[in-house]
């Protein structure tokens, strides 16, 4: 599935992510500045933060409960904020468009 990333700046990354690999993994390998992901993906460091377009947060599933009380730990949340480690890529998930936060930048 394509996954787009569009950093604080506008620079849009469109990436091919393995089904079953997260938001966050799929960033990581091919090098998007604007995640740390510094717990390695285990919901404990919330700078893993990304922005998902209005359209696609339903289709996300929304956060566990885990990951809300994480997300108060990010930066300048929004109503779709999502921890990226915690969005699973699916072909449902095909065309799934983030932003990623100045904060992480
Ligand atoms: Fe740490 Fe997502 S990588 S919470």
């Amino acid at each position: 599935p394509k996954i787009t990333y569009i950093e604080s700046n506008g620079k849009t990354h469109e990436i091919e992510v393995k089904t079953g690999n997260s938001v966050m993994e799929g960033a990581i390998k091919h090098n998007i500045p604007g995640i740390d992901a510094d717990c390695g993906g285990a919901c404990a460091c919330a700078t893993c933060h990304v922005y998902v377009d209005a359209e696609w947060f339903d289709k996300t599933g929304g956060p566990s409960v885990m990951e809300e009380s994480m997300l108060d730990f990010a930066q300048d949340v929004e109503p779709t904020s999502r921890l990226s480690c915690q969005i699973r890529v699916t072909e449902a998930l095909d065309g799934l468009i983030v932003r990623l936060p100045e904060s992480q930048h």
